[in-house]
């Protein structure tokens, strides 16, 4: 790194000096991407991208967000946003960065708005609020991981002796951090794109599977007619944000991920068909993890879907009890399977929320990626201690939030930063489509898709990015903060 900055001085200094070469320009610009990194292949970046979205927020929090919210109607709301809204927002935040090849802050500079930086800076924030207590549940799927490998199903029970021990927790969280660090530092290909490779095909096999069985299991239709049969009197002004923060959340949208990523992509690829087959696989996966999970609990519950523990613990206080009635083998494997899945989703999404405040650093600071995702990672885990200490440890940070939905200050946490994912996507559309310009963006969409103008994509894409997302995120954004904040239901 060190030795490609001085190449890139002499360089630039040279260029400077004659001003004349335009082949040189061209050589830095290699260099430069050379120095950034870049995804090797079209699958890499689609894996890398896959792996982002589907996370916790499919496994652990998609299922419990759908018990809060009246089952299959919060389901049916979902689709219908990611489909209509995320779905432009990514291909946005990927033109945006593929243009750039920068990081979120420094991407709206790039092209000449240096004051929208403001949107990829509190993007960045938001990023690494996520991470902060995204890392603490990755610890505990890692911890869990460990107790079901020993066969202590009880630890369901234990759920909340498990969060108070801070040895356990904290050794957890850091080694979690410290594996994402770590790979993070191993650069864009050599390492976010080479896990992504691995782990997302084995995560698939292991979450198909694992649902198979599930339905097998005595009570698994009592669960699955809880999450696939709608009822629509249960839509509230909470139900509909819920399902709006959950489908920007799940997608990793609104805060920067996508053009991070999309500045290491190729001019070649086509970002269109390339969003949509990420948003698909999010979407079936976060299905699929609803038709595994609901059997689970319901097979635990003997049927009784009425008192489930909704909320953080779902998972975590439910399933022990399902795996030790599958028995001390079969448990001990579909346990280990479950909670080793949690933390392969988990960690494809971690190294993509550490990317952004990294890529900036490097970018901006010129510090080395080696160093830098140090640096960053040591601040994150310290932004996350309140969280870290909000399930028992520290009674303040347990109790004393006071908003409609939560007390505890990891969930406060996780409700601002998504929230701030809305606002993110809302100012991303309405730059692009009005700022920025919509023929620019239409420009760098048709880099890898030629006949773009004029396609139905490019219709659907003009009509949501012009109006309907601007429109509807801008509205959706009040009705969410007024009622998760506020307790005002418009709806
Ligand atoms: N999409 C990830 C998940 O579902 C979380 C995430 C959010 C990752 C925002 C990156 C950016 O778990």
């Amino acid at each position: 790194m060190f030795q490609s900055t001085t190449t890139h001085h002499i360089l630039t200094r040279f260029l400077i000096s004659n001003s004349r070469s335009y082949i040189l320009v061209t050589l830095i610009q290699i260099i430069d991407m050379a120095v950034r990194g870049s995804f090797s292949s079209r699958a890499g970046f689609i894996l890398a991208a896959a792996g982002s979205a589907v996370g916790l927020g499919n496994i652990w929090k998609f299922p419990f967000e759908v018990g809060l919210g009246g089952g299959a109607a919060f389901v049916v709301m979902y689709l219908g946003f990611a489909f209509i809204l995320c779905f432009p927002v990514m291909v946005t935040e990927i033109a945006i960065g593929r243009k750039t090849g920068k990081n979120p802050i420094g991407a709206f500079g790039a092209l000449g708005y240096a004051k929208w930086s403001i949107v990829g800076k509190i993007g960045t924030f938001a990023g690494m609020l996520i991470l902060s207590y995204y890392n603490v549940i990755a610890g505990w799927a890692l911890g869990y991981l460990v107790e079901m490998l020993m066969g202590n199903f009880d630890i369901g029970n234990n759920f909340s002796a498990f969060t108070t021990n801070m040895v356990k927790v904290v050794f957890y969280t850091v080694t979690f951090m410290s594996i994402t660090s770590y790979v993070v530092g191993k650069g864009v290909a050599g390492g976010i794109e080479k896990v992504a490779k691995i782990l997302m095909p084995t995560l698939i096999i292991m979450i198909v599977s694992l649902a198979a069985y599930a339905f097998t299991l005595p009570h698994a239709m009592k669960g699955l007619e809880f999450y696939l049969i709608p009822e629509f009197d249960e839509i509230t002004a909470a139900t509909v944000g819920g399902a709006l923060r959950q489908a920007f959340f799940s997608l990793s949208l609104g805060m920067g991920t996508m053009i991070a990523y999309g500045s290491y992509l190729s001019k070649k690829e086509n970002i269109v068909t390339a969003t949509a087959l990420v948003t698909l696989t999010d979407v079936i996966i976060a299905f699929i993890a609803g038709l595994m999970i609901f059997p689970f609990v319901a097979f635990n519950n003997g049927g009784d879907m009425n008192n489930l523990v909704s909320g953080p613990g779902l998972l975590f206080v439910n399933l022990p009890g399902a795996f030790e009635s599958m028995g001390p083998t079969v448990g001990v494997v579909v346990g280990s399977f479950f909670f080793l899945l949690i933390a392969f989703a988990a960690l494809t999404s971690t190294v993509s929320l550490l990317e952004v405040p990294v890529c900036y650093v490097v970018d901006e600071m010129k510090i080395i990626r080696s160093k830098a995702v140090w640096y960053v990672s040591g601040i994150i885990y310290i932004i996350g201690i309140p969280s870290l200490l909000g399930f028992g440890v520290s009674d303040f940070f347990t109790n004393s939030i006071v908003l409609p939905a939560s007390t505890d200050f990891l969930s406060f946490a996780a409700s601002i930063a998504d929230t701030l994912l809305l606002f993110g996507g809302f100012c991303i559309v309405t730059f692009a489509a009005y700022v920025w310009k919509k023929e620019n963006l239409v420009e760098e969409i048709k880099n890898g898709y030629e006949d773009y103008e004029g396609s139905i994509a490019h219709k659907f894409l003009n009509i949501t990015i012009s109006y309907i997302c601007p429109v509807l995120l801008a509205t959706l954004f009040i009705i969410v903060v007024l009622s998760h904040f506020f307790g005002i239901s418009l709806i």
